[in-house]
């Protein structure tokens, strides 16, 4: 049986972190084994926001090597980086004509960067989309494990891909985002001030690379309260952040513990122990990290290898890429 295809990228922006993890990389590592599965690196798209290179290489490295200290098996996946693929950039070109500026002026992407960075909205910003939309359609892929952030982009790819059927010829099968949970997860920022994120506070942010004891500060600081006013209260989103992270690396005793302290807590009678629960998150927390961390700093170390297998991602992606790009060539130009 055809095994359907899967595809996602990560920008090479900053260190991964555990939004990264929950919300991308450990629906990887589960694809895997089930999945016809291209994973990449996606230098071309940090272009549009962070146009100075000068430790782009080495970010690009850190990516590949924590991807595959959490859990990626390049002997069953893909693993490669954006521009070892020319195909894509090919594609990115024909898709530009079927998309309108109007609806990429639109997006909330465009908007935010539009905002953020106003002295550099350029072209490849607006175009961000077509180029994600290429980087799908070019293994013509029907799954796209990402966090729900991504969902606009996903709409978007599958209108570029609609319309290049409607003109061309049906090439392109219909890509949707993915997550396991069904519910696409996300990780709140420990401050409690939106996602967790590779360029927000960094405080408040838990990388993969971080050593044990800045793991115990940041969650020590984590944002909590004074407590519920009554038992059974909804839990404020930095509250149910924490126990959100607990679900993922504490056991389910622990979680249950603290879980059935908050729905017992009152004003005036407070059960749960913020201090405690974070204090057990910590150090369950520096459990998990500890040997993706240190598998990924062996990897780096071992540039020889890395390189290996960066070429041969690069291998197997353009053998996928330049089938597509044939078909589409002559679908466009005859
Ligand atoms: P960042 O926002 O930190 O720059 P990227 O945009 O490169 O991260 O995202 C890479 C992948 O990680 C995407 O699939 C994205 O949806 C996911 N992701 C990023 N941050 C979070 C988060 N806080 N919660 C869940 N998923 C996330
Ligand atoms: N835009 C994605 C992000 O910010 C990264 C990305 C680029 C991507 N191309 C992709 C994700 C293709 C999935 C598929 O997270």
């Amino acid at each position: 049986m055809n095994k359907e295809t899967v595809l996602s990228g990560i920008r090479p922006t900053g260190f991964l972190h555990l939004g990264n993890y929950f919300g991308a990389m450990r629906n990887y590592v589960k694809m895997q084994d089930e999945y016809n599965c291209y994973f990449f690196v996606a230098n071309w798209h940090s272009l549009t926001t962070h146009p100075d290179t000068k430790e782009l290489r080495q970010a690009v490295n850190r990516v590949i090597a924590e991807n595959i200290a959490c859990g990626l098996d390049t002997e069953k996946v893909v693993l490669y980086v954006q521009s070892d693929v020319p195909e894509i950039a090919e594609l990115y070109l024909y898709l530009n004509m079927l998309a309108y500026k109007g609806e990429l002026e639109k997006t909330t992407t465009f908007k935010d960067k539009a905002r953020t960075q106003p002295d550099n909205v350029n072209a490849g910003l607006l175009t961000y989309p077509v180029l994600q939309a290429a980087d799908i359609l070019i293994h013509r892929a029907v799954k796209v494990p990402v966090g729900k952030d991504q969902e606009q982009n996903l709409e978007m790819a599958r209108n570029f891909a609609q319309r290049f059927n409607h003109r061309y010829g049906e090439i392109f099968p219909m890509p949707f985002a993915f997550n396991y949970g069904g519910e696409l997860v996300k990780i709140l920022s420990l401050d409690g001030n939106g996602k967790m994120s590779k360029s927000e506070n960094q405080l408040a942010t838990l990388y993969l690379a971080d050593d044990d004891e800045t793991i115990r500060k940041k969650i020590l600081k984590a944002k909590t309260d004074a407590g519920p006013d009554v038992p059974n209260s909804i839990k404020p989103d930095y509250i149910e952040n924490l126990f959100t992270l607990m679900q993922h690396v504490s056991s389910a005793d622990t979680v249950k513990k603290f879980n059935d302290d908050f729905n017992n807590s009152s004003s005036g009678n407070c059960v749960i122990r913020y201090g405690d629960m974070k204090k057990q998150l910590a150090e369950d927390m520096i459990k998990f990290i500890q040997p993706i961390r240190e598998k990924a700093t062996e990897l780096q170390r071992n540039t020889g290898l890395l390189n290996k297998i960066i070429a041969q991602g690069a291998d197997k992606a353009r053998s996928s890429a330049s089938a597509t790009i044939q078909l589409v060539r002559k679908a466009v130009l005859g």
